[in-house]
């Protein structure tokens, strides 16, 4: 059989690429290109050293920038409070491009070097099966064979050393990581004990906000329907209207200036919890514009009906890996629909790890300073909201009487 490999260029993925050709599979190694830092050439040459029959690298930048992260703004997507879904957006697209290049190249089979434990193999293998039903999935790391021979670091240097597999000479840092264009992720080792202050160097993404420069940058942010569609940057008066440039540029600020940090212990969909720190730089500055340009043009019940739904449900769909799913699907339809009104532009400041909103403006008409305004009764029927207290207060009159409510408080 001929099998699609998940390829890292890292010692786990060598090593399954190397046992993979041992079982008697023919092996394509695969890597996306999704924005990571990366020596894609050495990993090219790692992978035929391996033994892989080829090496696919494909650039799925603008795909991931534009399907799923731009949809992941317009929907405020968050997991659990924290979590900005940098390694679940990514996982649909990755997996979009396996299934492709799996057709173009007659392997029937994909493999991919995620543990049994977390969440990436479900995502994969749902998204796997959700675009291709019949394809088959070899999941080394679920395979007794496979684990019980490997546990532990050694056996896998070993059988490295004697496939002639270079183990990179740099100190193996200890916890593992996830990058790409929206964020990277470190869990594990040392992360492992919730307590334990992850090491300043250990933050590869931003600037210490302790370090960042003392002067704010000023930028501005446009949006159209929630997505972005421009960036001016004060420092530098540039303007930026590509996707993936501007996605870029905002990273680019906001690890300048030390945004986007957070730690937290979090659900895995599997069961267990799981301990993880984050940067999410240009995500987190995103964030920040597009919630506020919604206060100002979007609509409080559609709001309140889309946060409570659409962002609760998206998020969930994203983390537990039912993208390519029907109730995604209908989730994904919504989206578009819920920004209609979501244009405008928004001024923000850059300063020490914090995004400051500094003003918004929008041509859309659900703001009327008038209408708003303390000083103007006019239009504004203030006599009914007598009516409209008295209505509400039916009830609460009800409870107090009934002496229902605790009056401590
Ligand atoms: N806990 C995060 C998530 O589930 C990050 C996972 C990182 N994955 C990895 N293969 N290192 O989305
Ligand atoms: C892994 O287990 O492969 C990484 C962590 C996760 O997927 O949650």
């Amino acid at each position: 059989g001929k099998v699609l490999l998940a390829y890292s260029g890292g010692l786990d993925t060598s090593c399954i690429l190397a046992w993979l050709i041992d079982e008697g599979y023919d092996v394509i190694a695969f890597m996306a290109d999704v924005g990571q830092e990366e020596d894609f050439e050495a990993a090219r040459t790692k992978a035929l050293k391996c033994g892989a029959k080829d090496f696919i690298l494909s650039d799925m930048k603008r795909e991931f920038v534009e399907e799923l992260i731009f949809p992941a703004v317009q929907a405020n997507a968050i997991y659990e409070d924290v979590y900005l879904l940098g390694t679940s957006l990514a996982r649909p697209v990755i997996a979009r491009g396996m299934i492709e290049a799996a057709a173009a190249t007659g392997c029937q089979y994909v493999s991919h070097g995620c543990t049994g434990k977390g969440n990436d193999q479900v995502r994969f293998e749902l998204a796997f099966y959700g675009l291709k039903p019949d394809i088959k999935v070899i999941a080394p790391w679920r395979n007794p064979e496979f684990y019980n021979r490997f546990a532990g670091r050694s056996a896998l240097l070993q059988y490295a050393e004697s496939k002639g597999i270079a183990v990179t000479q740099t100190k193996a840092k200890p916890w593992s990581t996830d990058e790409n264009l929206f964020h990277i992720s470190y869990e594990a080792g040392i992360l492992e004990d919730p307590n334990t202050t992850p090491p300043d160097d250990m933050w590869k993404l931003t600037k210490s906000p302790a370090a960042a420069p003392d002067t704010p940058e000023k930028i501005s942010i446009e949006f159209q329907r929630g997505i972005p569609v421009k960036v001016k940057v004060g420092s530098t008066g540039k303007e930026h209207t590509d996707a993936v440039d501007i996605f870029l540029t905002l990273n680019a600020l906001a690890r300048a200036n030390g945004i986007g940090r957070v730690d937290i212990v979090e659900n895995r969909f599997i069961g267990v919890k799981s301990r993880g720190c984050y940067e999410s730089p240009g995500a987190t500055i995103l964030r920040a514009a597009h919630i506020d340009l919604e206060g100002l043009t979007l609509d409080r019940e559609v709001r309140r009906t889309r946060d409570q739904i659409i962002t609760t449900k998206f998020s969930e769909f994203l983390y537990y890996g039912f993208f390519f799913s029907p109730e995604c699907d209908f989730v994904r339809g919504c989206i578009p629909a819920s920004q209609k009104t979501v244009n405008g532009e928004v001024r923000l400041s850059l300063y020490k790890g914090n995004v400051t909103i500094e003003g918004r403006v929008s041509d859309e008409k659900l703001y009327d300073e008038k209408f708003t305004s303390m000083d103007d009764l006019e239009g504004f029927p203030a006599e009914a909201a007598t009516g409209f207290i008295a209505v509400q207060a039916i009830r609460l009159k009800q409870s107090s009487r009934r002496g229902a409510v605790d009056r401590k408080t």
